[in-house]
């Protein structure tokens, strides 16, 4: 049998904005549980959870105080293991978010270094400033200098994201061995899996100046894919997962199909997330400024990993991203073609598909979002930096930190119906103001309507579901463009097409081979024209 984590789809769940149970304006765990039938029927198999544990929240968990607890707004640790069980029930299994980059400053381990307790000095990477200034130039992945000084000292430890969430030293033999205490602890709870939150940057080389002659000198050639980093993950995989049904997706910016594909076959992670396709519509170098999508570049990024790496996680939208249809689809014309349009190929590419909440509903970006809105850390460091820098004005700041990079636009609370709060809780507060579109778009409704993206998502996830040739077919690469689009898949003697009109036009299509139309988001039964977006999985005679 084929492993789970190659057969079923994963659903990413941002667990304080999924459903608030005890309407404190939080999303919680009991939240969660209530909705595991409604997951169950969307045909999704695994759910990954963006972290959960004890944590300060100044980057919303991804700065953890103690990865053996649960954070009180989630619940309780006795929520966790009804969850686990409530979830094996239904046949659906639970992945946590491994985040071990850095820990919050609030984690009894950076409590102890900074006190010069020696067992914990080391744990992270502590170092004297140069005169003054920091250690080295590195700016932070949120902007700002990478250092943060220790108060009443000339001492400055790292931190590529906040100014609280501290870099672990994975020089030092004891990291590695806490990190192992904490897989092994959720593995043996009956967790599936993890996420391994920029695991390729763990491990550093060097602390040496990055070019100063660079605008934005993160320094990540002195600490991503590192030698130091497959010799961390190798020690992970035999000391302890190993030992499990388990796997590893790695969350690994800047990565290359040469280190991706030795992070497979050297068995580091079993999948990965790439960033490639990310810049079909904004600037690789300043991410911060749009620029009109391309069709063919997202699609061609997504080609050219199919064709490069062994295996590979798919995904078009996760917490970190903006809603998928607002960059990539038509939302004042097509806003339903084009929603299932990326379902289509998000659902049809070789490789594990991830589902990120709201995705299949349609979830759009919110209209208006203030600074004072904005709950985002790195939405926030990002306006105040580039207004400084750029020398522009509070409204054009927060015009390009919404159009890009404000990461609150997919946290938005799940909308659920077209009551208060779009159903997420039935109180008064949410943690984050609702999106406008609540009433417009949400599950209850959805339900209701046969042609709804919703429906249209459940039925190519079930296809898939009962597809040997979606799960496991060989990618043979078709057409990339900004209209037509297409490739093949292929398993034993079955070989389907997989057709997508990126445009708003009606186009021809002329194929020399007979083929049936099994799945689309048109009725049609005429083929020698393609409707605007037209997308849909034919089976090649
Ligand atoms: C990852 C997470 C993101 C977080 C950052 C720092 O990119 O997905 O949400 O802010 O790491 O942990
Ligand atoms: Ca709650």
């Amino acid at each position: 049998m084929a492993k789970a984590f190659k057969e079923r789809v994963i659903y990413q769940i941002y667990p304080a904005s999924f459903k608030d149970s005890n309407n404190d304006g939080w999303g919680d765990i009991n939240g969660i549980i209530s909705k595991l039938d409604y997951l169950k029927d969307l045909g999704v198999g695994i759910l990954w959870l963006s972290p959960v544990y004890e944590s300060p929240m100044d980057d919303m968990g991804y700065d953890i105080s103690n990865y053996y607890k649960i954070n009180p707004r989630f619940g309780t640790m006795e929520d966790f293991d009804n969850l686990i069980v409530e979830a094996k029930k239904r046949d659906i299994l639970i992945v946590m978010d491994l985040v071990i980059n850095h820990t919050s400053t609030k984690c009894e381990w950076f409590k102890e270094a900074i006190k010069g307790n020696p067992k914990y000095q080391d744990y992270y990477i502590i170092k004297e400033g140069k005169g003054n200034k920091a250690p080295n130039n590195w700016d932070s992945a949120f902007t700002g200098s990478a250092w943060e000084k220790i108060e009443n000292s000339n001492k400055y430890f790292l931190r590529l994201f906040c100014d609280t969430q501290a870099d672990l030293n994975y020089h030092n033999e004891n990291v590695i061995l806490e990190v192992e205490g904490i897989i092994k602890f959720w593995l043996d709870k009956g967790v599936y899996g993890f996420r391994c939150d920029v695991i390729n940057s763990i491990y550093k080389t060097s602390l040496e100046n990055d070019n100063p002659l660079k605008l934005y000198n993160k320094g990540t050639k002195f600490y991503q894919n590192q030698e130091g980093m497959f010799n961390v993950l190798k020690r992970f995989r035999n000391d302890v997962l190993s030992h499990y049904d388990t796997f590893l997706v790695g969350e690994t910016g800047a990565i290359t199909p040469k280190i991706g594909t030795r992070l497979i076959n050297e068995n580091c992670l079993d999948m990965f997330f790439e960033f490639d396709h990310i810049y079909a519509d904004k600037s690789k170098i300043l991410p911060i400024f749009r620029h009109k999508f391309s069709a063919k570049k997202l699609v061609s990024a997504l080609f050219k990993r199919q064709l490069e790496v062994p295996y590979i996680a798919n995904y078009l939208e996760n917490h970190d991203q903006l809603r998928s249809v607002n960059r990539y689809g038509n939302v004042d014309k097509y806003y339903n073609e084009s929603a299932k349009l990326l379902a289509t190929l998000l659902l049809s590419l070789k490789g594990t598909p991830f589902i990120y909440q709201g995705e299949e509903i349609g979830s759009l970006n919110y209209k208006e979002i203030s600074i004072n809105e904005t709950n985002d850390i790195a939405a926030k460091m990002t306006f105040t930096t580039i207004k400084k820098i750029l020398r522009i004005s509070d409204k054009k700041a927060r015009k390009l930190v919404n159009e890009t990079i404000n990461r609150d636009h997919a946290r938005a609370p799940m909308q659920r119906n077209s009551n208060q709060n779009g159903g997420f809780n039935d109180g008064n507060i949410t943690w984050l103001k609702v999106n406008e579109l609540y009433k417009e778009i949400n599950v209850a409704k959805e339900e209701n309507d046969e042609n709804s993206i919703l429906n249209f998502y459940k039925k190519v996830i079930k296809f898939r579901n009962e597809s040997d040739v979606l799960k496991f077919g060989d990618f043979l690469e078709g057409k990339a463009s900004n209209s037509l689009n297409y490739f093949y898949r292929r398993y034993k003697n079955k070989c389907y097409m997989i057709v997508l009109n990126f445009s708003p036009k009606k186009i021809k299509f002329n194929t020399p081979l007979d083929i049936k139309l099994l799945i689309s988001n048109y009725k049609i039964n005429d083929f020698k024209y393609l409707d605007p977006y037209f997308a849909g999985i034919f089976e090649v005679l």
